[in-house]
This record gives structure tokens, C-alpha cells and sequence, in this order.
């Protein structure tokens, strides 16, 4: 939902801001700007559509400066069109703000200032932060930034230069991401760490309710009581995970990385001799519920989990869509624990479902893959999936960490309330610790699955069936279809077919079935038989010797395993399908229409 960067040093601003904007382009990609402080004017260029096209007009421009800011767009007030791109600059040219969020009280405001004389030029709520700055171009940038942030409702990640500062950037934040990448003479803003590791690994996390000033000595942060003192996060990654090595998407490049993403996630929490898990979650006394709220993959991969803590656990459990689970009049209390799932730790509805629970008195704990996200830092305890930076829109390698980290967590209850006997905890390290080869082993048949995907391209619509645990991978796999390829896909729990959508089944429908939880497989496959017997074409993905397989037109065999883990598996051929079907129809596959990886917009 919008990147955003800033920039103040002794080098060029343009350079740091387009390699950053490139790097946050997967939050938004419909319009792009910056505003560079150049011999104390402010010049801007904006563009609509790609970060490309804003380099090629910046090619003719030759914008120096060492001060300025940038913006990709997400659009949500106003057309994506050049008028409506950001930074937006005020009256008189002379204060440029970059924001991503969204404005509640836009409206209003802008009557108020247009009555007294400012004149707006786009349609987005955003732009009333502009004029507002100008309404107190006589305070000191941090006291203009209080005081236009004490107007404003809503959310909000602000970057603002101004020429009465040539030197400096400031910025604000109510629960839209920010960061400060701390350089050598130089210091910058962004949105997410990808904008900043080419410059820098230190990292402060602005939090709630802060201003920042930037200068390219120093950064300042101050909260309403005075100037606030944080230390710096080291980053763990390095620019190469951030980039694309040669590879056509970072789709194909992250489903790749996932044998590596498992590994370093589990690394240090499986003693050496395989005999016991060290997790070092300190997870609290089992709940009387445990809740996993999400969005989207995150939300597929609480399904699995919410499974696995029945199974293992023995006590109630549920997943909930975090935007649904806002609006449920639930009773939760201390004795109940939610577990908010997300790759960003930033989603505003899954922070807004934590942040509702907490306040109910509930535990709260945080499954995110970004250090210093929201999520990671409101929670009582993260557990962190390290799946590095994911930069396709579409979730591919965060969705099988986070499988692993939920697995972990509900592992660290059972052996914390006594329910895993030595044997059992044994058993489950060998099975994790082999987890990531058999992930290699799967990886190795993507040229299978090229060619199903060849099968899959020219469909009207694709059903992906399952039962239990398999329902869950199933709705994952429709949704990264839909995602990339724009194909109409559809997720079923296989027994519930014949209540309904089987009447869509005709000669030749691709039916996509998941068959890997052992004690469900006999009833799959009749519900399977059903759908061969009206002309389906069937593609079953299995960790199981099938005895009755001639009935399925393609089956593509995952290594065995526990069946609590297959969905880690099954999800790597659901995954490469989608890309290879959106390969075949020529979409955008990073930068899916109308979407952005980060939603941070309820
Ligand atoms: O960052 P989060 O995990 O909270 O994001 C949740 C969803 O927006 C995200 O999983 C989305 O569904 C993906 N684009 C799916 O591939």
C-alpha cells in the first residue's frame, strides 16, 4: 500500500530514491514521484504508471539535489494518473509529502483549508497533509509536523521536505511502516528494509505517534514528551536476497529459496542429535482456545496450524480471516490466546484483530517474517519466520516458514503442558529436520509441472479439492492461481461437492486434488471418482502410495512423510503451477493488477 522513501546525505538523492522505489515497487505500482531539493527549490517529477517510466523521464530531467523524497502509489483516493501521484506540493511550491495511508478526516479538512485559500490539484486525501504544512510554515519542522499530525485521523507514513529546511527530511507515523536506514553522512527513510540495505544495515523502527527529523548527521525522533533515544536493529539480510540474481521474477526465485527459508528458520531449534526440539518459545499456559487471525496465505497457513493444535493439543482452536474476526462479538479473555499470522507483521486488519484481542485481555502472539513490523513489536512474544525478504506480491516462501514457525509454537505448547512423550519429540525432529531436502527433492520436478500448467492455461476455471489439513493447501493453491494468472480458481472441501458446484463439472474442467492426509485420502478419492465420471480432468498431488490411481488423469508424487507436514510440500508444485500457468498467459507476475503486498488499508 504505497512505498515511500527519503533521502538526506553528501550524495544524490535521485539515485538512492529510484533504487529504493524499484525495491518497494511490490507495494504499489500504479504511479510513481520524488522531490528533490535542488539550489534551495523544490523540483519534482511524477509519472503514472511504472517506476520505469518514472526513470525514463527523470533520464531527460537530470534532478540533482542531496535532499529529497519519493513515492510509489497504491491507489485507493483519486485515479492512478500523474495529477494524483505523490509527493503532492503545496500552494507555492515550496513543501513536498510523500504519504502512505489513509486520510479519514480528508475531507473535512480540505473544505477548511480550501476556505481559506489553498487550491488543490489532485483527488486524493493525502494532499490535505501538504496545505496543512503550509499552514505552519512558521514552526520549526518537528512542530509542524506535531501539530499537522495532531489534525489528522486515520493512518499514515509521512515524508516531507520543505525549502525552509534544504537540509533536512521529516516524517510521521500512526500505523503505516517506517523505517530509518542510519548511513555514514547520510540518512534515509523508507517503508520496508529493501529500500535501504544498498546504503545501509542499521535500521531504526519509528513507532506510533512519533515525528522524525533527518538530517545527514543525525536523526532525530521525538514523541509528544520530548526526543526519544532507540537503539539501531542490525539487519541480517544482504542486498542479493533483495534482488532477483538473474532469475525472470522473484516468484521462480522464492519458491526456490524455500529448502534455504525452512532451514534457517528451524536453525538452533533441533538438538544436534535429533532428539529433542529446542524451540525457545516460551509459548504461556496452554489457553482454554487458541485463535489464528490472517489475511489471505497467512490466513491458509492458520487453517494448517488451527489443525495441528486440535490434533496435537486437544483443545479448541480456530482460524479467523482477521477482517471477519474484527467484527465477531467474541468473548475473549486472559485465558484465550490469539496468534496473528503475517510476511509483513504490518496488514492492518490482522494488527487491528491483535490489537482488539489485547485489549480484550487475551495473550497475543505474532508469526511475522519482518523484523520491527508492528505485528513483531505489539505482540507479547513473535515467533519469526526467517524466510527473508519476499518481494513478489504473490506469498510463496512465507506461507510454508510460517507453517513451520505455527508447527513450532504448537509443538512448544505440547512439550510445555507435558503432551509429547520423548519418543514423540524424537519423532518430530527427525521429521522437521528432514523437512527442507524433501522440499529440494520436490523442487527438482518443476519441469513436471510446466507442462500440467500447459493443460491448465487454456481453462475457464479450475476447482482445487481436498479434505481437512488438504482443504487448507487447497484454498492456498486457488488463490495464488487467481492471483498471478487472473484464471477463475476455486477451493472446495471435496465432500462438498456433490452439494452443489459439481453441477459445474463437465468434460475437460481441471479439477486439482490434494491427497495427502492419510486418513481422508479412500474418501477423496471417491468424491474424485465423481468428478471423473462427469468428464473432470484430474491432477492429484499425493504423499501416498494410491492404490485406485487409474482414475486420475496426472498425479504428482511428494515424498513421504508426516502428514502434518505435507502441506510444507504440497504447497511447492501448487505454487510453481501458478507461476508456470501465469508464465504461459503473459501476466505480470511480481506485480499482479490491482494488488500490493503490503495491506496496510482495512
Ligand atoms: O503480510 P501478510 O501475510 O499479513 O499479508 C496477508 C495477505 O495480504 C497476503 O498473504 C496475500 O494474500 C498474498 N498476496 C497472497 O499471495
Amino acid at each position: 500500500m504505497c512505498g515511500i522513501v527519503g533521502y538526506t546525505g553528501q550524495g544524490q538523492a535521485v539515485p538512492f530514491l529510484l533504487a529504493g522505489l524499484n525495491r518497494l515497487e511490490y507495494r504499489g505500482y500504479d504511479s510513481a514521484g520524488v522531490a528533490v531539493m535542488d539550489g534551495g527549490q523544490l523540483s519534482f517529477v511524477k509519472t503514472a504508471g511504472r517506476i520505469a517510466e518514472l526513470e525514463e523521464v527523470l533520464a531527460g530531467r537530470g534532478l540533482s539535489g542531496r535532499v529529497g523524497v519519493g513515492h510509489t502509489r497504491w491507489a485507493t483516493h483519486g485515479r492512478p494518473n500523474q495529477q494524483n501521484a505523490h509527493p503532492h506540493l503545496g500552494c507555492h511550491g515550496d513543501v513536498a509529502v510523500a504519504h502512505n495511508g489513509i486520510i479519514e478526516n480528508h475531507a473535512a479538512l480540505r473544505r477548511e483549508l480550501e476556505a481559506r485559500g489553498h487550491r488543490f490539484r489532485s483527488e486524493t486525501d493525502s494532499e490535505v497533509v501538504v496545505h496543512l504544512l503550509e499552514e505552519y510554515s512558521d514552526r520549526d519542522l518537528r512542530q509542524a509536523l506535531q501539530a499537522v499530525t495532531a489534525r489528522l485521523r486515520g493512518t499514515y507514513a509521512l515524508a516531507v521536505v520543505r525549502t525552509q529546511d534544504p537540509n533536512a527530511v521529516g516524517a510521521a507515523r500512526q500505523d503505516s511502516p517506517l523505517l530509518i536506514g542510519l548511513g555514514e553522512g547520510e540518512n534515509m527513510l523508507a517503508s520496508d528494509i529493501p529500500a535501504l540495505i544498498s546504503h545501509t544495515r542499521r535500521v531504526v523502527v519509528v513507532e506510533d505517534g512519533e515525528v522524525v527529523v533527518l538530517s545527514a548527521e543525525a536523526a532525530h525522533i521525538y514523541n509528544q514528551e520530548g526526543e526519544v533515544e532507540r537503539t539501531p536493529l542490525e539487519v541480517g539480510w544482504n542486498l542479493e536476497e533483495a534482488e532477483r540474481g538473474g532469475l525472470p521474477h522473484f516468484m521462480i526465485k522464492e519458491i526456490r529459496e524455500q529448502p534455504r527459508a525452512l532451514r534457517q528458520t528451524m536453525a538452533g531449534r533441533l538438538s544436534e542429535d535429533l532428539s529433542q526440539l529446542q524451540l525457545e518459545i516460551d509459548p504461556g499456559p496452554l489457553p482454554r482456545k487458541l485463535w489464528f487471525v490472517a489475511c489471505g496465505t497467512s490466513y491458509h497457513a492458520s487453517l494448517v496450524a488451527r489443525r495441528l493444535a486440535e490434533d496435537v493439543l486437544a483443545i479448541p482452536a480456530e482460524a479467523e480471516l482477521a477482517s471477519e474476526f474484527r467484527y465477531r462479538h467474541l468473548a475473549l479473555g486472559g485465558e484465550d490466546t490469539v496468534v496473528a499470522v503475517s510476511q509483513s507483521g504490518e496488514t492492518l486488519d490482522t494488527l487491528s484483530a491483535m490489537r482488539q484481542a489485547k485489549a480484550m485481555g487475551a495473550r497475543v502472539i505474532g508469526v511475522t517474517n519482518v523484523i520491527g513490523s508492528s505485528i513483531s513489536r505489539e505482540a507479547e512474544l513473535n515467533v519469526p519466520t526467517l524466510a527473508g525478504p519476499e518481494i513478489a506480491v504473490a506469498s510463496s516462501k512465507a506461507y510454508t516458514t510460517q507453517i513451520l514457525a505455527l508447527t513450532f509454537l504448537v509443538l512448544a505448547y505440547a512439550k510445555a503442558s507435558g503432551r509429547l512423550t520423548a519418543a514423540q519429540e524424537q519423532a518430530w525432529a527427525k521429521e522437521l529436520w528432514a523437512l527442507p531436502e524433501k522440499a529440494e527433492l520436490v523442487l527438482q520436478k518443476e519441469q513436471e509441472i510446466e507442462a500440467v500448467a500447459a493443460r491448465l492455461s487454456q481453462a475457464q476455471d479450475v476447482f482445487y479439492v481436498g479434505r481437512g489439513t488438504d482443504y487448507a493447501v487447497a484454498m492456498e493453491g486457488q488463490l495464488k492461481l487467481k492471483e498471478i494468472s487472473y484464471l477463475h480458481a476455486e477451493a472446495l472441501a471435496a465432500g462438498e461437492l456433490k452439494h452443489g458446484t459439481l453441477a459445474l463439472i463437465e468434460a475437460g474442467v481441471p479439477v486439482v486434488a490434494l491427497l495427502t492426509q492419510g486418513d481422508l485420502i479412500d474418501k477423496t478419492l471417491s468424491n474424485l471418482a465423481e468428478i471423473k465420471a462427469r468428464g473432470g480432468w484430474v491432477y492429484a498431488i499425493t504423499s501416498h502410495d494410491l492404490l485406485d490411481r487409474q482414475e486420475l488423469d496426472h498425479v504428482f508424487v511428494l515424498p513421504a512423510g508426516r502428514d502434518e507436514l505435507a502441506p510444507v510440500l504440497a504447497a511447492l508444485p501448487l505454487q510453481l503451477l501458478a507461476y508456470y500457468v501465469a508464465l504461459l498467459r503473459q501476466t505480470d507476475i511480481d506485480k499482479p493488477r490491482n494488488l500490493a503486498k503490503s495491506v496496510t488499508v482495512e
